[in-house]
């Protein structure tokens, strides 16, 4: 397939966009009126179509269910000042989404077929793309093996979906963290960079333990040393260190984070010094105790950038500064401008989609 001009879609019978209470989105909760979904079979990519939102058939023996061939994306849509709709950097993702796949063993999904997906749902629900600084229309795509059949092996059989949510802020606070040298989330050589379900849900539980002891995530370190700081939670983390940005360099146990990518271009074309380099949370700690000024803060799509106002590290509590005057205001503020097109597009960032009468 070497576009994707045009679509079946079959129209849901009645909306839901009424129920839809706008000013209190809980991310996630709330999917739109119809999904994007596309089957992978002899080969090939077929069959795309948009549908009611609704519940999958698939098999009990599903490859995907028992051994976590499952790779997905996130992105989101917004509602620009001028009106029309924007889709944050679509072929990044769509890059990020092939490199996921093929650490996993999956069929690359074409970009035509990607960035049709997303552009003919988006087009068909944009009453759904809320208009409210700091929303969005969150993009869910989605691959998943489904060949039935129980041996350890690789699926010959995907489908590809892309569900749409509307969502305001992931995190409605500062976060507490907790610099975590136990539990490991990915190790050199394994999946940490791809962006597959199993890194999730092997995090689950030692975030939990940190929920129970007051945090909001943990801070992963790296899984041999248990000393780099990785990254946090569903984000990639930065620290600022007197006026310099700091992250870790990608490698294969850190995810490549399009926010991530998007704020250090910033950063760089605005003068601020940024260094890709390991930090351990040993040098972290010394900087808070020598009086370093240390602001940090997570970024991702769905967290956008998301403050941290506390660091416990091995049991001593660090405070990094979150007030509005900090520099990652001035990042975030930024990048929501480039969101919303107050900004100008100098790296044609923006997929632009018209809205039309419906
Ligand atoms: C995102 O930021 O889009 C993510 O995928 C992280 C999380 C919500 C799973």
């Amino acid at each position: 397939m070497d576009t994707l001009t045009s679509i079946p879609i079959t129209r849901t019978r009645q909306s839901r966009i009424t129920a839809l209470d706008f000013d209190h989105l809980v991310f996630g909760a709330t999917p739109t009126d119809h999904m994007f979904t596309a089957t992978f079979r002899d080969g090939n990519w077929q069959n795309p179509q948009i549908v009611p939102f609704g519940d999958l058939t698939i098999s009990p023996i599903a490859l995907g269910l028992h051994y976590g061939q499952t790779v997905f994306e996130g992105l989101k849509a917004y509602r620009a000042t001028a009106g029309h709709i924007q889709l944050f950097r679509p072929h990044k993702h769509h890059t990020r989404l092939n490199k996921s796949l093929e650490r996993m063993g999956m069929p690359a999904v074409p970009e035509a077929l990607f960035i049709g997906a997303l552009h003919h749902l988006v087009e068909l629900e944009q009453q759904w793309v809320p208009a409210k600084p700091g929303t969005s229309l969150y993009l869910r795509p989605l691959v998943v093996a489904t060949e039935p059949r129980l041996g350890v092996k690789i699926s010959e059989e995907y489908l590809f979906i892309v569900v749409a949510m509307p969502m305001a802020d992931y995190y409605t606070g500062n976060l507490k963290v907790k610099v975590e040298t136990g539990f490991s989330r990915a190790a050199r050589g394994g999946t940490g960079a791809a962006k597959c379900g199993g890194n999730y849900g092997a995090a689950f539980y030692p975030a939990q333990q940190a929920k129970s002891s007051g945090f909001d995530q943990v801070l992963w370190t790296d899984a041999t040393y248990h000393e780099f700081i990785e990254e946090s939670g569903t984000m990639n983390v930065f620290f600022i260190i007197d006026g310099v940005l700091v992250t870790p360099p990608l490698s294969d146990s850190i995810l490549d984070g399009v926010t991530r990518d998007s704020l250090l271009t910033l950063a760089r074309a605005g003068g601020i010094s940024v260094e890709e380099r390991k930090i351990s949370y040993k040098a972290l700690e010394k900087a808070f105790r020598s009086g370093k000024t240390v602001e940090a803060f997570g970024a991702g799509t769905a967290a956008m950038v998301s403050p941290i106002e506390v660091i416990d590290i091995l049991g001593k509590t660090y405070y990094p500064s979150v007030g509005p005057d900090t520099l990652m205001y001035r990042l975030k503020n930024e990048l929501q401008a480039l969101h919303t097109g107050t900004k100008k597009d100098s790296y044609y960032w923006n997929y632009i989609i018209q809205t039309v009468p419906q």
